[in-house]
């Protein structure tokens, strides 16, 4: 018997506070989720949510008709079930019975709508990038910690088991003293990305809810559907698309933060719609290591990923597996070079610590699925989920410092007790944007005075 449903009906729902209603969700109880954006990750995360034995998808909210249509066609399907279709997210939040929501919008949504449905009572699976600018990870935490609720960040991979396995052997020295970290992204997309991607118009009732809290411009095939990660209004680019991941693990394995980020680059070749570089180098201070990541849009002839390199060797890890490349020991007399005698070779050579490979992991079965149901699992047991807002909020700081300092064209020191970027006010300023109206009535009527 569902306890929660006959509480409701004794309780008045509307004076249902958020605690009394986060303790009625049983291990056993159905949670009834509610999906905003039903685009290329959200669809994935609607049919993951589907599959899970205690879940019922109960609202769509897509402000895209075709995708709006889909996802309620697909909750049917999946499930037998219908569910409610909004253009308003709003509207979704005011149902007392949708317990989580999962926010799959562009990134400038990301905190404004987490922190709305915190204030409505409900729990939420929102993606990566946390946020648009610095200063809403921290709104996020004080929101989601005054009002109870339980955030888990589209961070998968922290639900990993080789990321987690990864995490133990850097922690338990087996790269040695890991002082430099690498991390690439190189792919040739020349000569851009000249066409929207087969998108009809919005209404303009519908864009004005796609554009939200950004400045408002009419109507733009071009930066509407997908393509909104190239443009500054909606996104970080590629900093805060594929950074955020890889520099997730960096420091959740090195728990750290950066002193200082120095970044150049800038959009040389592509052509066509974008704003955000498509060449990008940053060099990231962390106390005892140097951290690098370099973003290539244009040439794709050099290996991605993610690499901790240590005094003991190096470990390759990416979404399929990963590797410990040992170094070999090198005998004292032969750590200088000779140009006349020859080198005296042991064979084989001794390593400094032992290789270990592991593939055969798939991102949906083994990363998306298992974060999905670790959030679940968060929402019945009300603990930490793997990818908090804490973390969130750190990866997205160390992705933004990065933008920052190519913005102003000098390496911008970080206080991170602090969370205020040192001695540079112009740096200082684009920690923070505005919010159009109504929007930043809409924050402001639900933070909590800190
Ligand atoms: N975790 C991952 O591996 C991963 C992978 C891809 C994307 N992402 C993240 O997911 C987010 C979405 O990316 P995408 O590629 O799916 O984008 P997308 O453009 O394909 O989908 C976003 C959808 O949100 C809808 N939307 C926008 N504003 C809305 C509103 N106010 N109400 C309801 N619907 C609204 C759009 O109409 C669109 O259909 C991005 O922040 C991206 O960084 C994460």
């Amino acid at each position: 018997m569902n306890d929660r449903r006959s509480f409701l009906k004794s309780a008045s729902a509307g004076l249902l506070s958020a605690a009394a209603y986060q303790n009625i969700l049983g291990s056993n109880d159905r949670v009834r989720a509610g999906f905003i954006g039903i685009g290329l990750i959200g669809k994935r995360h609607l049919l993951d949510f589907l599959a899970q034995e205690d879940v019922e998808v109960a609202a769509i909210c897509e402000v895209y008709d075709p995708r709006l249509r889909e996802g309620i066609a697909t909750v049917a399907e999946k499930s037998g079930k219908k569910s409610e279709g909004f253009k308003d997210f709003r509207r979704m939040f005011d149902r007392k019975d949708i317990d989580v929501v999962v926010i799959s919008t562009p990134d400038h949504w990301h905190a404004l709508m987490t922190i709305l449905a915190c204030a409505a009572g409900k729990d939420v699976y929102v993606e990566k990038p946390l946020t648009l600018f610095a200063r809403e990870g921290r709104w996020m935490i004080d929101a989601a910690r005054h009002y109870k609720r339980v955030v888990q960040v589209g961070t998968q991979q922290r639900s990993g088991e080789q990321y987690k396995q990864c995490v133990e052997l850097i922690r338990n020295g087996q790269l040695g003293e890991i002082r430099n970290i690498r991390m690439a992204s190189f792919r040739n997309i020349m000569p851009g990305f000249t066409k929207p991607v087969g998108v009809e118009s919005l209404s303009e009732e519908d864009w004005r809810m796609w554009v939200g809290p950004a400045p408002y411009r009419p109507f733009d095939k071009d930066r509407c559907i997908y393509h909104f990660r190239w443009f500054w209004d909606y996104s970080g680019g590629q900093t805060t698309n594929l950074l955020s991941h890889n520099i997730d693990i960096v420091q959740w394995a090195m728990n750290a933060m950066p002193r200082a980020v120095a970044a150049m680059g800038g959009r040389y070749s592509l052509k066509g719609l974008g704003e955000t570089p498509d060449v990008f180098e940053s060099i990231f201070d962390y106390p005892g290591f140097i951290v690098n990541w370099s973003c290539n849009e244009i040439s794709a002839n050099r290996r991605p990923g993610l690499e901790f390199c240590g005094t003991k060797g190096t470990l390759r890890l990416d979404r399929g597996g990963f590797e410990i490349i040992p170094d070999p020991l090198i005998p004292a007399e032969n750590q200088i070079p000779s140009f006349t005698e020859p080198r005296r070779v042991s064979a084989p050579p001794e390593l400094r610590t032992a290789a270990v490979k592991k593939d055969g992991y798939e991102q949906v079965r083994d990363q998306f699925q298992p974060h999905v149901r670790n959030f679940l699992d968060c929402v019945k047991s009300r603990q930490q989920p793997a990818s908090d807002l804490e973390s969130g909020h750190k990866t997205s700081m160390a992705c933004h410092l990065a933008n920052i300092a190519l913005k102003v064209g000098r390496t911008v020191r970080w206080d991170d007790a602090k969370e205020e970027i040192t001695g540079d006010r112009d740096a200082s300023k684009l920690l923070v944007k505005e919010y159009r109206a109504p929007w930043d009535r809409e924050l402001k009527a639900v933070m909590p005075r800190t």
